[in-house]
Order: structure tokens, then sequence, then C-alpha cells
């Protein structure tokens, strides 16, 4: 048998005396994709730090084509052949394309002398061909879109000839068509040899990208093997420890009381037009669309944080002549929004202090305003144990920066519902998180509904939306196209409704 191009043996990690990685070992063939799959939390990113240069290695052995690996830097493993597309974007918004690809990897270019600089150039610009950016390398990087921005940092791969390329949760930001532009690329990648880790929380992507898949758990591999010998169900059941037997619980009965949000023809041009819809107490109702439909750029609007030219927003019986967000907030709305990271978690504070503080003041009780610091502890608590969002830590003592990507939202997510909204306007209320997460999020979504809060849901994963919601709004280019009702709920037909196009007045191609 040959050397696989990487051998992973016996990977163990401690985090100030907390094991998190229990002895993982994994192989990894030229031309092979590699899905890594697990809960929020055990131990994806940790792994590929490790590979990637960013955490030291410790216990365990990595050798590459049978060489031994040791990195002590990302530049390390970049020079080893290995390149990371983080979540975050490793780019510079200021620099141009060409700047960002040759950042890191090679001299400055100002101080080259000409030739090798028309080499270079030749180089980057054949690697941006490759992954068809047809931009100028000299246009600013703060031009393109996330999904171009993402090509760029594989172009920046392929010029540093990598061999391994990692991906962790890659498309969480990207449109439609940049993802499929992402899976096509995967694949012309693959053929040339290059070897593929892709992290996802999304198993139909896993399934529909990956040669192999290897699951964690609590920091130990608990299963994996030939995509084509396994199921969802197979995953979840090793991911999560136990079959699901749902995917959505079932919604709990309620007659919609009166509407908590009405709104009625807002426009704000260039962004949406002619928006007229209601929210009462008790419903969920969802708003489907493509990426750029302007569903994020509503729920914006409607909790204070950009302008609308014209219209009317009415919340709880009230007219809001201009919502502003404090305001919005202090009448009963919490807006989560798609940006996790821009909401400002609190890093260094601990689980408990990042959800309390919003809301401590309604945890002081009259006439001395004094806060009851035991009630608001147990409701931190309950509503932490309610996301599951860590069965091993406590949410008192532990640090925001110490608990995984899907942790960190849960984190958002318990922020706002401890607050008991009256309306709950949810931008992707589940990226990021892991299936078995996901239950109790849409389990917490009911809830919040049966107890007469209004629910507003922004979401890319139809299933989601035509498993939670009572209606489905669906938008295009700025506008509500059509609306369905539960009994009418059809994938196709919202798809259709979402390619709308007012250019043709029919569906785009
Ligand atoms: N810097 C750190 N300090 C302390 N603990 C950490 C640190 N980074 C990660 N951990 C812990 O290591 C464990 C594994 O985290 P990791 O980020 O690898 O999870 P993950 O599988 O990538 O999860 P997700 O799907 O949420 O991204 C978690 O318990 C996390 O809290
Ligand atoms: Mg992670």
């Amino acid at each position: 048998m040959t050397e696989p191009l990487l051998r992973i043996t016996d990977l163990q990690k401690s985090f100030f005396g907390v094991k998190v990685l229990h002895g993982v070992s994994l192989t990894l063939d030229r031309g092979e994709v590699m899905g890594l799959v697990g809960e929020n939390g055990s131990g994806k990113s940790t792994t590929m730090n490790l590979l990637g240069g960013v955490l030291r290695l410790e216990t365990g052995e990595i050798l590459i084509d049978g060489v031994p690996y040791n990195p002590r830097s990302p530049r390390d493993a970049q020079e080893a052949g290995i390149a990371f597309i983080h979540q975050e974007l490793n780019l510079f918004e200021n620099l141009s394309i060409e700047e960002n690809m040759f950042i890191g990897g090679f001299p400055r270019l100002t101080g080259l002398p000409f030739i090798a600089r028309a080499g270079m150039r030749r180089r980057a610009a054949a690697a941006l061909a490759r992954v068809r950016i047809g931009h100028d390398p000299a246009t600013p990087l703060a031009r393109l879109s996330q999904g171009e921005r993402q090509l760029v940092e594989i172009a920046r791969a392929l010029l540093q000839d990598a061999r391994i390329i990692i991906f962790d949760e890659p498309t969480t930001s990207l449109t439609h068509r940049e993802t499929s532009r992402l899976f096509e690329l995967i694949g012309e990648l693959k053929a040339s040899g290059i070897a593929i880790i892709y992290i996802s929380h999304v198993l139909a992507d896993i399934f529909r990208l990956c040669d192999t898949i290897t699951v964690l758990r609590d920091g130990h591999v608990v299963g994996g093997g030939p995509a084509s010998e396994l199921t969802a169900e197979d995953l979840i059941r090793l991911m999560v420890g136990r079959s699901l037997s749902q995917i959505f619980p079932d919604r709990t009965p309620v007659e919609p009381g009166p509407a908590i949000l009405d709104v009625e023809r807002l426009s704000q041009p260039g962004i949406v037009r002619d928006i007229t819809f209601q929210v009462r107490a008790g419903e969920v109702v969802g708003i489907s669309g493509l990426m750029g439909a302007g569903r994020s750029e509503l729920a914006r609007i409607l909790f204070g944080l950009d302008p609308f030219a014209s219209g009317t927003i009415r919340f709880a019986g009230e007219t809001i002549p201009a919502p502003e967000p404090r305001d919005m907030i202090r009448r009963g709305m919490a807006f989560l929004t798609e940006d996790r990271r821009g909401e400002g978690l609190m890093m260094e504070a601990t689980i408990e202090e990042n959800i309390a503080l919003p809301s401590v003041d309604d945890f002081a009780s009259a006439p001395f305003g004094r806060v009851d610091r035991a009630r608001l502890r147990r409701a931190v608590r309950q509503i932490g144990d309610e996301v599951r969002i860590s069965r091993t830590k406590d949410v008192g003592e532990t640090p925001a920066q110490t608990l995984s990507g899907g942790n960190q939202q849960k984190v958002v997510l318990a922020k706002w519902l401890l607050r008991r909204p009256k309306l709950l306007v949810l931008d992707e209320p589940t990226r990021g998180i892991d299936v078995g997460a996901k239950f109790e999020v849409y389990k917490i979504i009911d809830q919040a509904a049966a107890s007469g809060a209004g629910v507003l849901m922004i979401s890319s994963e139809l299933e989601e939306l035509m498993g939670m919601c009572d209606r489905i709004l669906v938008m295009a280019h700025g506008e509500i196209r059509q609306e369905f009702a539960r009994a009418s709920f059809n994938g196709e037909r919202i798809l259709e409704a979402a390619m709308w196009s007012p250019k043709t007045g029919e569906v785009a191609a």
C-alpha cells in the first residue's frame, strides 16, 4: 500500500488542562475530498488548526507524504502545501486582489526587479483565471462580493501550490450561485490531485461533495468511511450519539392573536418596495428568497438600523414613525442579525455575563432598582440549558472566547431569548449550528410562539421554513412576490417565486 498524502495519528489537545481532542487519527489521499462533520464543539476546527499551524502540536504525529510535519506557524503550513480557508476570510479589504494574493507568500512586490514582478503577475493572473475571477487584479478587494473574495483565497492557495486545502464552513455567506461555483471548483481541484478537507453542518453538501466522511464526537473519531456507504441518518446518529426521529418538533397549535407587527407599503429606493405584511401573536412567519432579495435589509429597517422613505410600521398597536434599535428593544422586539460576530459578544466575559447583560434591567425590582441576581442567574442557566450551549462547561465561569464557533452563536441567541420578546426577528437562526442543536432551537421558536410571541424568521434553508412556519413570504428584488400558507407549502413553487426577476417579469434562468 502506498503512503497516503496525509496521515494524522493520535492527535490530542488540551486547553487549560481540559482535553478536547482525545486521539484523532485520519488519512487523506491525493484527489480525495473528505467531509469532516460533528456537533458544535466536537473538535473539527481544533484539529484543522493543528494541521494549519494555528495551534501547536502536543501529542500525536502528522505525516505529509510520509514525512513528519510539525508546523510552528501558519507560514510553515503554507510552505508544506497546506492552505486553510477559514470561515472568516483572511484578506485585507483595502488592498487589491493582487496584493492580497502575494501577502505572506512572497516578498513585497515593489522591491522586486521588473522581470520577477511580471512573472509573478502572470502566475497570479493564471490562478485567478482558474477560479474564474474576471476582475482586473488591481481591483480593490472591497469591491468584491463575499463569494468572490473566497475565490481569491482559493486562487492564493493555488498560487502557493497547495496540496491540501481545508475549508471550514465555507458556504455560510455565499449566494446560491457562488456556492455552485465553489462546488464546481472543488471538483476541478480534486481532479488535479489536490486533497480537500471540507467542514460543514449542511449534510446535503457533504454528500454532494465528499468521497469520504469522518465523524467527530467530543474529540474522538467515532466513525466514517466512503460517503456512498453512509446515510444522513448514520451521520446524525454518529454525531449526536443517538438517532433523531424528528428534524422538526411538532408545532404547538395556537390561535393567532392581534398583529404585533403590521407593515404597510414600506419602501426604500433600491432596497425594498411596497412591502405589506403582518406578524400576529403566536405566529411564525418565514421570509424566503435568494441572497440579495432584500430579506435582511427589510429586517434592519424594521429594527431601526436603516431608514425607510415611505410606508408605515406599527408595532404592538403603535405607529413607529422612525424606529430606533434601543427603543425597539424596549418595546419588545429582538433581532438576531445574520452577522453574529458583528453583534459583539464580549469575548473575555463569561457566557453568563454575555447572556445576562442586556436583560439586567428587567431583573431589577422596584422601587430601589436592585437586581435580583439569583433570579437572573437561574433564568440565564435555564436559557443556556435550553439552547444546549455546553454540556461540560460552567456558564458562570467560561469565557465566551473559549467556545466553538457554533456555541458562540447559541450564546447570542440565548441573550435575546432571555428578554422574552413580543417579536423575535431571526436572520438565519440556525446557521453554523449542528443538527442536534437545531432541533433545540426549533423547539425554542415553537415555545416562543406558543407563549404568544410573534416570530419573523429569515432563512436560506427552505426546509427549515417549511418545517417551522405558519406562513412563508417570498421576496425577490426587494419585493414580496408571493405568500404561502402552511397548507399549501410547495418547495418548487416557493423557489420559482424567489427567482422572479423584474427585467422580464419572469423566472430568471
Ligand atoms: N482557545 C480555546 N480555549 C479553550 N477552549 C477552546 C479553545 N478553542 C476551542 N476550545 C474548545 O475546544 C472544543 C472544540 O472546539 P472546536 O472549535 O474545535 O469545535 P468545532 O467542532 O469546530 O465546533 P463548531 O461546529 O461549533 O465550529 C470546544 O469544547 C471548545 O470550547
Ligand atoms: Mg468550528
